[in-house]
């Protein structure tokens, strides 16, 4: 695991959510009222960005088939797929955000 700087607190402007990339996947963020969140930007059902999505009380819903995931914790709604989103420890020091990556994580 690596803390990465993948953005500046201020890049969220008014959105809720963008993606990084950071430096070999994809990595959704998300400006919640009791902090920043992060998770693989790929839905776990078919890859769909999440970030292109909506997120709507503390879940993210995927643009493809609706699906509902957590950004806290990953955990699916349910109701389209049982695999959750993976999350990442996220930390913000002076503006700038820092994801805690793995470092053998796969180009996707
Ligand atoms: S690709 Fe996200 S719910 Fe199907």
């Amino acid at each position: 695991m690596a803390w990465t700087r993948v953005a500046a607190r201020a890049d969220f402007g008014d959105r809720a959510m963008m993606s990084v990339r950071c430096p070999d996947q994809r990595v959704a963020l998300y400006a919640m009222p009791d902090g920043v969140f992060a998770t693989s930007d790929a839905c776990p059902h078919m890859g769909a960005s999440l970030s292109m999505g909506c997120l709507v009380q503390g879940y993210v819903e995927c643009p493809m088939h609706h699906a509902l995931f957590d950004v806290r914790t990953g955990a699916s709604d349910g109701s389209v797929t049982d695999r959750g989103v993976r999350t990442f420890p996220v930390k913000i020091e002076g503006g700038d955000i820092y994801v805690d990556l793995p470092a053998e994580e796969p180009v996707s």
